[in-house]
């Protein structure tokens, strides 16, 4: 069972239906992702905001039939993604830039790399794609692994993309995680209105 509907976000009040779709997704197929439209993506995540337009996002990818770098990407995860990260069409290591030109830290880098993550995200789900954001890797062996330079880039999240698939298809509990319906705190939770 494909679990898109199950997924799809229950709003109390009427959102973009894009909004709506994008869900972080596990199962997925072994359709390929072109080059091309994954190029289309990052140049979606390149027009997101930045503080001063310092765009401070690095994008480190494999294809999965690039087995070797993909292999490299996936070892760097922790075991509670591995297991379904080995079936995602790419995997992607996102960083921030820690320092902007002039040699000052970023303040604002982890709030743009969200951005651009998000933007990322909506165009692969415009695109038919899903994909999947982590925190859940090994931020020193990603380091080691890629040769990064620390004093200028940080690994922040690990994306997986891919075309959907069944549910059925994962061992538990990531079966059971792709199944249950999505929930959010209300709108009166998150929000204040002053006046
Ligand atoms: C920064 C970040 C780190 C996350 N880390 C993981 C992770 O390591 N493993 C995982 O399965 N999901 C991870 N998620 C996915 C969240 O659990 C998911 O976005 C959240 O439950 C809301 O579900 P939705 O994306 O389907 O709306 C992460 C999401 C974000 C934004």
């Amino acid at each position: 069972m494909i679990s898109e509907t199950i997924k799809l976000a229950n709003p109390e009040r009427p959102i973009h239906d894009l909004i709506r779709s994008r869900w972080s997704a596990r199962s997925f197929s072994e359709k390929a992702i072109a080059q091309s439209d994954l190029e289309t993506i990052l140049e979606a995540a390149s027009w997101a905001f930045s503080a001063n337009n310092s765009q401070p996002w690095h994008y480190i990818y494999a294809h999965h039939a690039d087995t070797e770098a993909f292999q490299k990407i996936w070892s760097c995860l922790m075991p509670g993604n591995q297991p379904w990260c080995a079936n995602a069409a790419v995997l992607i290591v996102s960083c921030i830039h820690k320092v902007n030109e002039s040699g000052k830290p970023n303040n604002w880098a982890m709030h743009d790399l969200g951005a651009a993550n998000a933007t990322l995200m909506l165009q692969a789900t415009a695109m038919g794609l899903h994909g999947h954001p982590m925190a859940g890797f090994d931020k020193a062996k990603t380091i080691e692994t890629f040769n990064i330079n620390a004093d200028i880039l940080e690994p922040v999240a690990f994306l997986a993309l891919g075309y959907l698939d069944e549910a059925e298809k994962l061992e538990e509990p990531f079966k059971t995680r792709e199944l249950t319906p999505r929930s959010r705190k209300g709108v009166s939770e998150i929000s204040e209105r002053l006046g």
